[in-house]
């Protein structure tokens, strides 16, 4: 049995990233609620959420997380609970004093600060937010070798990992916005060097817009027997159409709410990147004439795929997690899926 294998996690995975920025506690703990009596198990949060992340808020999606935890009395052994150590990071001064990076040091101070935070004991999957080493990410694909700086060693994240293990502060460990090498350093280095954990999880977006996935990382994993968790399925919600109005959206969502940030066109998710809006639209129509909703087109899309382990979900609205909640029970035709190959052959992946 791989390791994997142990963790038993529904297929929706909350995300709280929203929580202690766009979301109060009240609104946080209504999702919460729903998402446990919808059968959803497993949380996904870090220790530099809320985003966009601020001295001022940072945290607080972890302290909301265990405050609901304690108040709602959920039995720990009911839930999984994920969290991230942030990466590397000369901006985020706040967080450990900055620079953040990987080394041992680092390591150690982010889970003792996130077991507190979230009042726990232990965590279930702990996650690596990004690589401490150059890669294109966020939205570049392209990797540039003259960009490379001297990174904390893997084995020594692996050391770092293993210790936490041991004194029973986390279970299980995972990778997030990897890339294919990365993942092969990381198994090939728990295999070689016992008992370095091997990881069990990649967090990656992965989404209509975002397929990148599928190329190399999908062969590692499959492999490796690691398993993905796909965030941001609706592309911070634009697959579900709200952005095709001619106002583009709704002013309080995401995308609006945090224009500069997110909307400019050489933001990850910007509707002024090229092919996005046209991508958008011809999703949009396949969902409209199937009879679907934009949400289920997007999240059975992501749901079809064999290596996932959950996918990673997001709301602001309670309704908008009971239309997710709903969404996830559609199950994608052949010639849905079909339709859909043919337009990322058209526009591929238009926010990578
Ligand atoms: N590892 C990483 O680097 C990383 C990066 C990003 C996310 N994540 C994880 O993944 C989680 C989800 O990410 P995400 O929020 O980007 O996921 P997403 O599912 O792509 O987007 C969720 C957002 O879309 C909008 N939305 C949701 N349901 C909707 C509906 N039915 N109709 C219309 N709009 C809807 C809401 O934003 P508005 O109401 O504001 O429009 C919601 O917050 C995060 O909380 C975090 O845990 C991880």
């Amino acid at each position: 049995m791989n390791s994997a294998a142990v963790l038993n996690v529904s297929k929706l995975c909350l995300g709280t990233m929203t929580f202690g920025e766009q979301n109060s506690y009240e609104d946080a703990r209504e999702q919460l609620n729903f998402a446990r009596e919808s059968g959803i198990n497993f949380f996904d949060v870090a220790e530099m959420y809320p985003v966009p992340q601020r001295a001022e808020s940072q945290g607080k999606s972890e302290i909301y997380l265990g405050r609901w935890l304690k108040e709602a009395q959920v039995s720990r052994e009911r839930v999984l609970v994920a969290t991230k150590a942030t990466g590397p990071s000369g901006q985020m001064t706040w967080i450990r004093g900055g620079p953040t990076s990987l080394d041992s040091k680092n390591i150690e101070q982010a889970i003792d600060g996130s077991l507190k935070r979230l009042g726990c004991d232990y965590i279930d999957l702990y996650q690596l937010h990004w690589p401490d080493r150059y890669v294109p990410m966020f939205g570049d694909i392209d990797y540039d070798p003259t960009a490379s700086y001297a990174p904390v060693p893997i084995e020594e994240q692996l050391e770092a990992l293993s210790r936490a293990k041991e004194a029973g502060k986390i279970i299980h460990v995972g990778v997030s916005n990897e890339t294919a090498y990365g993942v092969m350093e990381f198994c090939r280095l728990a295999d070689s060097k016992s008992p370095l954990p091997r990881i069990v999880s990649i967090q990656n977006a992965y989404n209509l817009l975002c397929r990148t996935f599928d190329s190399t990382l999908a062969e590692c994993c499959h492999h490796h027997h690691v398993r993905l968790l796909a965030y941001s399925p609706l592309a911070m919600g634009l697959l579900s159409g709200k952005y095709l109005t001619p106002e583009r959206g709704p002013k309080d969502a995401r995308l609006n709410l945090y224009r500069g940030r997110y909307a400019e066109a050489e933001s990850r998710y910007s509707f002024s990147k090229p092919n996005c809006i046209p991508a958008v639209t011809a999703y949009v129509d396949i969902a409209r004439r199937h009879g679907i909703s934009p949400v289920a087109l997007a999240i059975g899309f992501v749901l079809r795929n064999p290596l996932i382990m959950s996918t990673v979900i997001g709301a602001t609205k309670l309704w908008q997690l009971k239309e997710i909640v709903e969404a996830s029970e559609v199950k994608l035709t052949a010639e849905v899926l079909s339709e859909i190959n043919s337009v990322h052959e058209r526009y591929p992946n238009p926010t990578p």
